[in-house]
């Protein structure tokens, strides 16, 4: 695991910790010296994930106030990762997504707020906040939401906008692009559903034509970004994407995983596009550069291999089965 070469004896709020991204950035942090602990009801995620740290898990809700508040005890930072994190499920179910990630997330706010606790940052989104623009995107995009989704995170970074400024906080909101990695088993993207059906020997489901364009970020490239923004605590409020900066069409990730996994000729069957989900969309990360010295290391090429090299190996755990 990457270390951001910091040493610190700060005690960090990961909310969200026990799923996909918490679980590559957990271990991340404490290897940099960081003491963790993580918030999480499991709606998603599992505590599993996160075996082999040190962190404290406190299984509770980020919308109770009560378990936020002790959650927050003798807390110096919040890494707010908690969410409802699909597109295509926010559009079935607008009501909860928001309840989660717009409201959840002001609680979590609000309670810093309360603590004097100033240094935030917020697991924001690229190509759902923006929606249908023209890519590249960047920090200058104007936010069009097409998802429940996109929405509740738009509404997120508000929070952390008007929080940074009205309460002096140091907010980072980090939009990050479509990230790839181990322990993604539960999630619902691509690059799981491409890994799954490979191993079921099932043709690989596209939705769309394949030409709809997505960025793909290495997951510990991505948790690199994250502890950046946690050591430098930009004040104010700051958004920045997170980003490869490549586009890469669905059809051509598919074609690259059935490589990847050993069949150039491995079947692709074609779905209707479902709603929320943006045609193309790729990400400048300049300003995470110049202001986080963030620079990306992992091709996708070797992203994809890692990633499914992780599922070969996960899968070998839970059996056929477990598919
Ligand atoms: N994975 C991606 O490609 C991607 C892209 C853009 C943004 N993000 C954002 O990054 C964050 C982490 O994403 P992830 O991929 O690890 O998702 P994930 O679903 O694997 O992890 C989210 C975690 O939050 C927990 N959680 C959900 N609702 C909760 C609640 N009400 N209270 C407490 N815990 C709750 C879940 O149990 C899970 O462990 C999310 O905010 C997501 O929107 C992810």
């Amino acid at each position: 695991m990457v270390s951001t070469a910091i040493q610190s004896a700060e005690t960090i709020l990961v909310t969200g910790g026990c799923g996909f991204i918490g679980a590559n950035l957990v271990p991340m942090l404490e290897e940099a010296g960081y003491s963790v602990r993580v918030l999480d009801n499991l709606a998603k995620g599992d505590s599993s994930l996160l075996a082999g740290c040190r962190a404290e898990i406190v299984v509770g809700d980020i919308r109770d106030c009560a378990a936020v508040a002790q959650a927050l005890e003798g807390v110096d930072a919040v890494i707010h990762l908690a969410a409802f994190g699909s597109v295509v499920e926010s559009v079935a179910a607008p009501a909860e997504n928001f309840d989660v990630n717009a409201r959840g997330t002001f609680v979590v706010l609000d309670e810093c707020r309360k603590r004097g606790i100033a240094r935030f940052v917020f697991a924001s989104t690229g190509g759902a906040l923006i929606g249908n623009a023209d890519p590249p995107v960047n920090e200058d995009s104007r936010p069009r939401p097409i998802s429940p989704y996109g929405s509740s995170k738009l509404c997120g970074e508000a929070y952390c906008s008007s929080f940074a400024h009205s309460y002096n906080m140091h907010v980072t909101a980090l939009r990050f692009a479509n990230v790839v990695g181990p322990c993604s088993w539960h999630k619902k993207g691509a690059v799981t559903a491409f890994a799954k059906a490979i191993m079921s020997q099932d043709p690989l489901r596209i939705f769309g034509d394949g030409s709809a364009t997505r960025d793909f970020l290495y997951v510990e490239d991505l948790c690199k970004g994250i502890g950046l923004a946690l050591r430098a605590a930009l004040p104010g409020f700051n958004p920045l994407h997170l980003a490869s900066g490549r586009e890469v069409s669905i059809g051509e990730l598919a074609r690259l995983m059935a490589r990847i996994a050993g069949d150039d000729n491995y079947p692709i069957e074609y779905a209707p596009k479902r709603a929320g989900e943006v045609d193309r969309n790729f990400a400048r990360f300049d300003r995470a550069s110049a202001l986080l010295g963030f620079e990306p290391q992992y091709s996708l090429e070797e992203g994809l291999t890692r990633t499914w090299e992780w599922f070969e190996l996960e899968r070998s755990k839970r059996g056929s089965a477990g598919v």
